[in-house]
C-alpha cells in the first residue's frame, strides 16, 4: 500500500481539489496587493479576500463580513482575543481539554494577574455542564473553548454553554481548530461573541491562513497585538479602530487567501453533512475493529456519540512512541504520537505522560486505509514492539 495519512487533526492532506491551482494562480497571474494599489489585479486581490470573508461568513452563519479577521493561524487568533481582552484582575473558564493555543497565553497572563478556572472534564472526555455555571465569579469575563478536543475527538455541550454566557453576560469564545470543516457551527446558535479558526485542519486549506470571527462589542474591547499599515487612514500614525484593519496589519498572506477560497468553496459544494458522514463512517470502522484488540485502550469516548473523527490509542504495555515508529517505517503510516499539545487534557484521560497514539481521518481517508492500519496495528502487536 502507498503511504497512508492519518494525521488530519494535525492538519489535513491531500486539500481540497482547486487549492494548489489557486494558489498558484494568484503567484503566477495576480501578484498584488490589497487595499493598497488602483490596478486590475489589485482588484482581484481584493475581490477574492471579499469573496473569502463571505465564504467564512456562510460557513459560520455570521453577518458582518468586516468582523472576519484573517490571521496565519488560530493561535495567533486565540492569542490577539485572549491578550488583548484580558487584564489583571480578571476571570475566565476554561475546559480541562484545551489545547495550549489556549492555555500558553492564559499561562503566561496568569502570571501578571488574571485568573482562570479550569472544568475538570470527566475521562472519557465529557464535561459536565453544571461545573460551568458553579465556576462563574463576579470578574469572570468570559469562557474560551474548544468544541472538541484534538487528544480524543470528544465534543464539548458548547450549545448549553453558549447559553450560560447569554444568561450571565460572559463573552463566549470558541476554539474551532477541530470542529470547523466538520459539525455545523452556528454563530447564532452557539451564542458566540468569538469563532477562531484555523484553515489547514478540516477546513482544508494551506497552512499559514487563519483567523477570527467576532462582534462588535467584543472587538471593541480587544486591543490589537500587532500593529502596522494596513493600507488605509494612511495619514496618521495610530491604528485605524474600525473593522477589520484594526487587527490587520501588514501585508497578508495572499496566496494563502487564494488558497483558502478555494478550500471554502470546495466545503460548501460538498457540504459538511456529507463529509461529517465519510469520516464517522472510517471511524466507527476503525474503533469497532480496535474495540476488538486485546491491550489496545481508546482514549476517552471509545463509541461513535459526540465524537469526531480524531481517535487517540493507548497501547497497554507497550512505548506508544515504538508503535507510531512501526506504523510509519514498516507500513507507511502517518500519524501522531506522544502528548498532542494539551497536557491537560492527557492528564484528564489518564494518558499524561506517556501519551498516546493518534489516528486522525479525514474526507480523501478510504475504507481500505483503514482495515490496512487495522491490519498494521495487529501486525505491530504480534511482533511485540
Ligand atoms: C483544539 C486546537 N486548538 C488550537 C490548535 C492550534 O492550531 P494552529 O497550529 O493551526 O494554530 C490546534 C492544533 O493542533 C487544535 O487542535
Amino acid at each position: 500500500m502507498n503511504s497512508v495519512y492519518l494525521d488530519n487533526g494535525a492538519t489535513s492532506f491531500p486539500k481540497a481539489p482547486g487549492v494548489s491551482e489557486s494558489m498558484s494562480n494568484y503567484i503566477l497571474n495576480v501578484g498584488s496587493n490589497v487595499s493598497r494599489g488602483v490596478y486590475a489585479s489589485a482588484h482581484e486581490a481584493q475581490t477574492v479576500l471579499f469573496e473569502t470573508r463571505e465564504l467564512i461568513c456562510d460557513l459560520f452563519n455570521f453577518d458582518k463580513t468586516e468582523n472576519v479577521v484573517f490571521t496565519k493561524n488560530i493561535t495567533e487568533s486565540l492569542n490577539v482575543i485572549i491578550k488583548g481582552l484580558l487584564n489583571p484582575g480578571d476571570h475566565v473558564i476554561v475546559s480541562s481539554m484545551e489545547h495550549n493555543a489556549v492555555m500558553r497565553p492564559l499561562s503566561s497572563l496568569n502570571k501578571k494577574g488574571v485568573e482562570f478556572s479550569r472544568i475538570q472534564c470527566k475521562s472519557d472526555g465529557s464535561m459536565d455542564i453544571n461545573i460551568v455555571k458553579q465556576s462563574i465569579r463576579p470578574n469572570t469575563k468570559a469562557v474560551i473553548m474548544s468544541y472538541a478536543s484534538n487528544v480524543c475527538g470528544t465534543i464539548l455541550p458548547l450549545i448549553e454553554v453558549g447559553e450560560i454566557c447569554k444568561k450571565n453576560n460572559l463573552f463566549f469564545i470558541i476554539d474551532s481548530a477541530q470542529t470547523a470543516g466538520f459539525l455545523d457551527m452556528d454563530y447564532k446558535k452557539l451564542n458566540a461573541d468569538a469563532i477562531a479558526f484555523t484553515g489547514h485542519k478540516g477546513l482544508l486549506g494551506p497552512q499559514g491562513m487563519g483567523g477570527f470571527l467576532i462582534n462588535d462589542t467584543l472587538a471593541s474591547m480587544v486591543s490589537p497585538l500587532i500593529e502596522g499599515g494596513t493600507g488605509s487612514m494612511s495619514n496618521s500614525e495610530d491604528q485605524p479602530n474600525y473593522m477589520p484593519d484594526k487587527f490587520e496589519a501588514g501585508t497578508m498572506n495572499l496566496p494563502g487567501i487564494f488558497g483558502f477560497n478555494a478550500s471554502l468553496k470546495y466545503l460548501k459544494r460538498t457540504g459538511l453533512k456529507e463529509i461529517r458522514e465519510t469520516e464517522l463512517f472510517l471511524t466507527k470502522r476503525f474503533i469497532e475493529k480496535v474495540n476488538l484488540m486485546e491491550n489496545v485502550k481508546i482514549a476517552g469516548i471509545n463509541g461513535m456519540e459526540n465524537r469526531t473523527a480524531v481517535v487517540s490509542l493507548d497501547f497497554q504495555g507497550f512505548d506508544n512512541s515504538e508503535i507510531a515508529f512501526a506504523l510509519s517505517n514498516d507500513f507507511n503510516i502517518m500519524t501522531r504520537c506522544g502528548l498532542h499539545c494539551a497536557p491537560s487534557a492527557h492528564m484528564t484521560l489518564n494518558t499524561f505522560p506517556q501519551g498516546t497514539v493518534r489516528f486522525s481521518f479525514g474526507h480523501f481517508n478510504t475504507e481500505s486505509q483503514i482495515d490496512y492500519a487495522i491490519d498494521s496495528i495487529n501486525k505491530c502487536i504480534r511482533k511485540g514492539f
